[in-house]
C-alpha cells in the first residue's frame, strides 16, 4: 500500500473537522445521528470516550464492538466501520459482524470496497474466520460490495420491516460458519 491509499484508524482528534462535515452530510440525507455536530464539537472526548466504551462496556444488548474510520489522504474521514466482536442473536439475523457506512460526497469512489475489505482484515486480525456481513435486498452498491470481497449467499430473511435481508459469509472455513 501506498501512503496515498486510504486507512482504517479508530476515531481521533486529528480527523475531528472532516467528521464533523460529515455528519452534516449524513443530516442532509435525513440520516440521524446520535451525536449531533454542535453536541460533538463541544463534548468531542466525551465522544471518543463512549467509542472506546463499546469495544469492552457496550450498552445492554448489545455486542463489543470496535469504530474505525476511513481516512483518505486529503480528504480526512471518508466514512465509518464497526465491527462487532461476536454476534448475538440480534446481528445474527441482521447486522453481521460488520457494518459500513461512506459519507454521501465519497461515494461511487470504491471507497465502500475498500473499507469492506479492511474491515474483512481487522476481523480476521481478532481471530473472527467466518464473517457474517448483511445488507436490505435493495442496497444494491452494498450487495456488490460484499460479493466483491467474497461473500457468499446464505439466504434471504425477512427482517419485520417490510424489507428482505440479504445473509451473506465470508468463509475462512466453512466447517465452523456459526449459522
Ligand atoms: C453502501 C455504501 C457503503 C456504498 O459505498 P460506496 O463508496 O459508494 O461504494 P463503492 O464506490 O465501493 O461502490 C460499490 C459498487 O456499488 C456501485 N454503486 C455505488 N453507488 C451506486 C448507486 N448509487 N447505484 C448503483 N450502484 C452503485 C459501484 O459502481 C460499485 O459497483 P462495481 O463494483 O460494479 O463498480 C454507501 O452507499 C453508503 O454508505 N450507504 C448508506 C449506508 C449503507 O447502506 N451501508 C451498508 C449497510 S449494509
Amino acid at each position: 500500500m501506498t501512503s496515498e491509499e486510504p486507512f482504517l484508524t479508530r476515531p481521533c482528534r486529528e480527523y475531528k473537522d472532516s467528521y464533523i462535515a460529515a455528519v452534516y452530510e449524513y443530516i442532509e440525507e435525513n440520516l440521524e445521528p446520535t451525536w449531533h455536530p454542535e453536541i460533538l464539537s463541544s463534548r468531542f472526548g466525551e465522544f471518543l470516550e463512549v467509542m472506546r466504551q463499546a469495544e469492552t462496556e457496550p450498552l445492554a444488548g448489545m455486542a463489543p464492538a470496535t469504530t474505525y474510520w476511513l481516512i483518505a489522504p486529503g480528504i480526512g474521514y471518508v466514512g465509518d466501520l464497526s465491527l462487532r466482536h461476536h454476534l448475538n442473536d440480534s446481528l445474527r439475523r441482521y447486522g453481521g459482524h460488520i457494518g459500513y457506512t461512506i459519507r454521501p460526497s465519497q461515494r461511487g469512489k470504491g471507497y465502500g470496497k475498500r473499507l469492506c475489505q479492511l474491515g474483512i482484515e481487522a476481523a480476521r486480525q481478532r481471530g473472527i474466520r467466518n464473517i457474517l456481513i448483511t445488507c436490505d435486498d435493495d442496497n444494491l452498491p452494498s450487495r456488490k460490495i460484499i460479493e466483491a470481497n467474497g461473500g457468499q449467499l446464505l439466504g434471504r430473511i425477512d427482517n419485520g420491516r417490510g424489507v428482505l435481508t440479504r445473509r451473506y459469509w465470508v468463509y475462512d472455513d466453512r466447517q465452523c460458519a456459526d449459522y
